[in-house]
């Protein structure tokens, strides 16, 4: 309740109006806002579950003493983290300086002043995946510079395939129902459940809902940003999750499924597939906490007919308005998102780089051997509505999502009450 009063307070305020940018000499001009002053800085972002960054945080430390960044953990699931980051900056508070954006967010958070703009030149664009480019950009500007992506993955546990007599993932919904239905009659698949994604009322819905429509040749906005989701192909998409709770191919508890809540499921062996981002791998192929180390593959998304598409992940680093020490701030995301260091999140947390040459150094494949089906569930993902009211979009689309796998509403009623809100949401707006 608490949170839909706050979302609701969030998304009936547009502009917060511009930050006065004042002190220190100016470093670094940016379009019009010039980013300067330097000192300590906080680094803002949902769980570090690798410790990755405290790492990176503790090298960075190290050589600037005088600038050193601090990690402020947000609540772990997106929505949340968004919601403080906009009343950070509604209370024009600078207790935030880097925020962790997800890719999603840009539109809003630039048009709102919430971030500022960046100079291009300082980063290697070039060198990166294009799709995790685009999620940067605002009106043309630079926004936010790319720290990882994220590509959904089907996650299977081989042991099981090998049981029942089957050699390859499914590529089709059918195939991965008829896979579960063998492996749920041998004595290992006893009892696993089939499927399950991310299905509580969250972002993580949104991209899940939006995989298997798109799975299913619908779409939620077409290329132009225009909604178009009442149709066939996306019932036909709802339905494979709404018959999975119906039918219990998905089973019941995972309605109240985030990311942390399925992987627990996974790694203790509950689920014979499951929809998940990279970071999972790493953890469930660890030593501790898992059932499944080595017992598990990943493979594309399966669809309709033949493979889905995922819905593009991944987050970027900005930097907020109201931080007093934007040039420390510039400094330090340059030094943060760089190759190496992403290099090492790959290694150390199975996070999906965005300097593309990485997705083919010999070593990384070896110890990824999905890293070709990751670079194309990333190159080929969907990327979600790109709108400056991203909040009330992704609310419209949890909502009608929700309202379907929990039977409160006929697929076909909460596509077509989507739609209309999409309408409402997305007219007259620019990208
Ligand atoms: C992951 C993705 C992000 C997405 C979120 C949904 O963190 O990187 O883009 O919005 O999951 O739960």
């Amino acid at each position: 309740m608490r949170r839909k009063a706050l979302a609701a307070v969030l998304a009936a305020t547009t502009f917060f109006g511009l930050a006065a940018c004042g002190g220190g000499g100016g470093d670094t001009t940016s379009g019009s806002a010039k980013i300067e002053g330097r000192g300590p800085i906080t680094l803002v972002q949902g769980k570090d579950t690798s410790g990755f960054v405290q790492g990176v945080l503790d090298k960075w430390n190290k050589q600037h003493p005088d600038e050193k960044a601090r990690l402020i953990e947000l609540p772990e699931d997106a929505d949340s983290q968004r919601e403080k980051m906009l009343q950070n900056a509604q209370t024009k508070s600078d207790a935030y300086d880097v925020l962790v954006t997800d890719v999603v967010w840009t539109s809003e958070f630039a048009a709102n002043r919430v971030i500022i703009p960046l100079p291009e030149k300082e980063f290697q664009l070039d060198k990166m995946l294009k799709p995790v480019v685009d999620t940067t950009k605002y009106q043309g500007k630079l926004y936010a510079a790319p720290s990882s992506s994220d590509g959904g993955l089907l996650y299977y546990r081989t042991d099981l395939m090998k049981a029942a007599g089957i050699s390859d993932p499914p590529q089709t919904w059918q195939e991965l129902i008829d896979d579960c239905k063998k492996i749920q009659a041998t004595p290992q698949g006893k009892g696993v459940n089939c499927y399950a994604g991310q299905f509580e009322k969250y972002e993580g819905l949104t991209v899940n809902a939006s995989e298997v429509i798109n799975g299913a040749g619908g779409v939620v906005t077409d290329d132009s940003g225009k909604p178009d989701v009442n149709t066939p192909e996306a019932a036909k998409g709802l339905d494979f999750l709404v018959n999975g709770f119906k039918q219990g191919y998905i089973p019941k508890e995972a309605i109240t499924y985030k990311e942390e809540e399925g992987r627990r499921a996974f790694q203790g062996g509950k689920l014979i597939f499951h929809r998940q981002w990279p970071y999972q791998y790493n953890l469930a192929n660890g030593d501790e906490g898992t059932k499944v180390k080595g017992k598990f593959a990943v493979a594309p998304l399966p669809g309709l007919d033949g493979p889905g598409a995922s819905s593009l992940g991944g987050h970027n680093l900005a930097i907020s308005t109201y931080s007093k020490n934007k040039a420390s701030a510039l400094d330090f995301i340059k030094f943060y998102t760089s190759e190496q260091n992403q290099k090492t999140n790959l290694e150390l947390a199975s996070q999906a780089p965005t300097f593309a040459d990485l997705y083919d150094d010999a070593s990384l494949q070896e110890k990824y051997p999905y890293l070709t089906t990751l670079r194309d569930s990333i190159n080929g993902a969907v990327p979600r509505p790109k709108v400056v009211q991203y909040g009330d979009a992704t609310t419209a689309i949890q909502d009608a999502a929700y309202a379907a796998l929990t039977g409160d509403k006929s697929t076909t009623d909460a596509l077509k009450d989507l739609q209309s809100q999409l309408e409402s949401i997305t007219s007259g707006q620019g990208q």
